[in-house]
């Protein structure tokens, strides 16, 4: 199996985006990949939020607690720490109640150590903002080609898309400068932008079926997505009322297993940094011009939407 660090902004169970934590769960169902370590960043949800609600799928999932560490990661995206996310109530009314995560650890940290123990064997998979990936290439360089691969959720390469009411992908402009030094480090690095994460969608029939299964993990995660999916019409009023919820995450972790899945493209990409309006925006360079200039990455740009429900839902319903 492919060793990885899942490296994630889960918010599943706080009535948030669900698709971090039905990454998790594939990367724990898939034999192909072996769960080496937890880290958690501050994204979606803040980063203290995000640790508690990752701990208490890892319990409903029965992820084994010494083979797989969890440990806590940025607070603040580097550059503007005001962008901190605010904690929900109700979350921090479950601290305590699941694992914990390594006391005295810090993601940027373990990620270092656990690669620099196993070269060439780790392959990182980043499903929130870059920050703590970022950090640990700060941290310690050697881990650029101690490395095996990235894999990331994020970007969007072939049109102007808008997520959250800004122009880009949340990932990368959650946190641009990560982003941007994560492009110029010269890891090998695949991007899965929202050019195709859109186009893998769990629907609500999907839900309604997760909820009826036997299993703990099915029954949360069937709710949890029934209720996002509904609280996408209150998030977005006035679009046509959505009835299922992208699979973005999952579908770089079903990339880890059947890189198949996707078609890929060598690309020149850049990210706008600083104060600026476009701040978070990515250039991908399309043209193709004689004298190119050198790829610093492979980004999807296309995908077998069918393929990934087939082996995402096989999974599921395994758990
Ligand atoms: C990314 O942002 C988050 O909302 C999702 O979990 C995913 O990682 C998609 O833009
Ligand atoms: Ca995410």
């Amino acid at each position: 199996p492919t060793r990885i660090i899942l490296d994630t902004d889960l918010s599943m169970g706080a009535g948030a985006d669900v698709d971090d934590g039905f990454a998790l769960a594939l990367a724990h169902a898939d034999p192909n990949i072996q769960l080496d370590l937890v880290t958690t960043v501050n994204g979606n949800t803040d980063v203290e939020s995000a640790t508690i609600l990752t701990g208490v799928l890892m319990d409903r999932l029965k992820v084994n607690a010494e083979a797989t560490p969890l440990v806590r990661g940025a607070e603040t995206p580097m550059m503007y720490s005001e962008k901190r996310r605010i904690p929900a109530a109700h979350v921090s009314a479950m601290k305590g109640t699941a694992r914990q995560p390594v006391a005295g650890k810090y993601a940027a940290l373990a990620m270092v150590e656990h690669i620099m123990a196993n070269p060439g064997e780790i392959t990182v998979v980043a499903i929130g903002p870059l920050t703590n990936i970022a950090t640990a290439i700060l941290l310690e360089p050697r881990i650029k080609t101690a490395i095996k691969e990235l894999v990331i959720m994020g970007g969007v390469f072939f049109g102007s898309m808008y997520s959250h009411n800004k122009p880009g992908e949340f990932n990368v402009f959650t946190d641009p400068e990560a982003a941007r030094a994560v492009l110029y480090s010269s890891i090998p690095q695949r991007w899965i932008g929202l050019d195709v994460t859109l186009q893998v969608r769990l629907t609500m029939e999907d839900a309604d079926s997760l909820k009826k299964s036997p299993s703990e993990f099915a029954q949360f995660a069937g709710q949890a997505s029934a209720t996002y999916i509904d609280y996408q019409a209150v998030r977005f009023p006035g679009r046509p009322k959505m009835t299922s919820v992208p699979m973005h995450d999952p579908l770089a972790v079903a990339c880890v297993s059947k890189p198949e899945l996707c078609e890929y493209r060598d690309m020149a990409v850049d990210i706008v940094t600083g104060d600026v309006k476009s701040r978070g925006m990515m250039i991908g360079d399309r043209l193709e011009l004689p004298d190119p200039p050198k790829p610093n990455c492979r980004v999807a740009v296309g995908v077998n939407a069918e393929g990934f429900r087939n082996h995402f839902l096989s999974f599921m319903q395994t758990l």
